[in-house]
């Protein structure tokens, strides 16, 4: 096939002045890029890039690829990882991932939330504050974390995301209302191991958006591929980081992870955390790929809660999570990739 690699890059973002120094960390990078387009040439495609700006329009009406291979995370606005899909919808394009109401639902965390708690499935109890001075709920206890409803890549995460009493809750909310222009979700803070689950492919049918009545049906995840779950070692980190996976882990210290994958976990744990795995991807209604983030409560028997869903994981070769994940079950960067596309082109009769 013509697949055309759809991206944003980190270095053709706009820039302004008084910009955060993290605004842009959850785009891409060339290296990202120039690993996919490889990949898909050794799986016998012809691939080339385009950037998701204004001008993709133009290069799609020239270029007429047969897919696109979809990772624009978008620059502006509330569903910004959703503008480019729903634009090729409007060009009856097919491409591979998510579409635009999953894509815009997994980037709003407490819509996610909502979803989750509908669903019955476990997720911090939490509130939204759009403005500074909204009265805390009576249900939600110090400590609690702090973090932007609406990003990526732990930006606005660090170890002042920790707040321990109503002066420090104050000063990350105005941070984060300030310097990201969204809401702030404030959750319980859960203190235990930091794990994430990566899967590949598609729910067979009847399917998405909602769970099986027994809770042991087979179907909940059949036509799924999960990769062996990650953990973050946070005791290799920094005691200053605050045992949390933060935007410094995740940029500047990319190149140093600490990690253990497959994660140190029972074949039961495991089970679980594909079951809710699952659950969210399909309650979520995702497409070809996903990853989910966990901590596991210590308080509660390490129990996992759910953080959220990425439908557009990091895909570096080198250290996004979902290609050590890939990885450490055996698979290559090479089938990984290739994987998804065949996902997205069996859903669009492409294959
Ligand atoms: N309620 C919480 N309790 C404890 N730690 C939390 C909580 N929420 C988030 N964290 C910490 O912050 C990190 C980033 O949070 P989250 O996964 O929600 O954000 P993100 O920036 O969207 O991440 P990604 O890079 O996966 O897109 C988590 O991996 C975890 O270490
Ligand atoms: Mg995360």
């Amino acid at each position: 096939m013509r697949i055309a690699v759809l991206a944003n890059l980190k270095k053709n973002a706009p820039v302004w002045e008084g910009m955060s120094p993290d605004q842009w960390d959850d785009l891409d990078s060339e290296t990202t890029v120039n690993a996919i387009i490889a990949a898909l040439e050794s799986g016998g495609h012809e691939a080339w890039f385009i950037e998701g700006n204004q001008d993709l329009v133009d290069h799609l009406r020239r270029d007429r690829p047969d897919l696109c291979f979809n990772i624009c995370e978008g620059h502006f606005g509330d569903a910004r990882e959703a503008q480019v899909p729903a634009l090729l919808e409007m060009m009856r394009i097919p491409y591979t991932g998510s579409r635009v109401l999953a894509l815009a639902l997994a980037l709003d965390k407490p819509m996610t939330k909502r979803i989750l708690t509908y669903h019955d499935l476990p997720t911090p109890p939490f509130q939204v504050f759009e403005r500074l001075h909204e009265e805390l709920q009576p249900d939600l206890h110090f400590p609690l974390f702090v973090k932007p409803s609406r990003e990526g890549t732990g930006m606005g995460v660090m170890a002042d995301s920790i707040v321990h009493n109503e002066t420090q809750l104050r000063a990350k909310l105005k941070q984060i209302l300030d310097r990201y222009q969204q809401p702030a979700l404030v959750e319980r803070f859960i203190e235990g191991r930091e794990v994430t689950v990566g899967l590949v492919g598609n729910l067979v049918a009847p399917a998405a958006r909602r769970l099986p009545d027994d809770e042991h049906a087979p179907r909940i995840s059949k036509g799924l591929h999960f990769f062996p779950p990650l953990e973050v070692d946070m005791a290799r980190y920094p005691a200053e980081e605050g045992g949390i996976y933060s935007n410094r882990l995740k940029v500047q210290m990319a190149h140093t992870f600490h990690y253990e994958c497959p994660a140190r976990l029972t074949d039961e744990q495991v089970q679980r955390l594909n079951w809710l795995t699952a659950a969210v991807f399909r309650v979520i209604g995702c497409l070809d790929v996903a990853r989910v983030d966990f901590r596991l409560d210590a308080s509660a028997n390490d129990a996992p809660m759910i953080l959220e869903i990425n439908p557009l994981p990091g895909l570096n070769p080198g250290y996004s999570d979902l290609c050590i994940e890939a990885a450490a079950g055996g698979w290559s960067y090479e089938s990984l990739i290739n994987r998804i596309v065949d996902e997205a082109a069996s859903r669009y009769g492409l294959m």
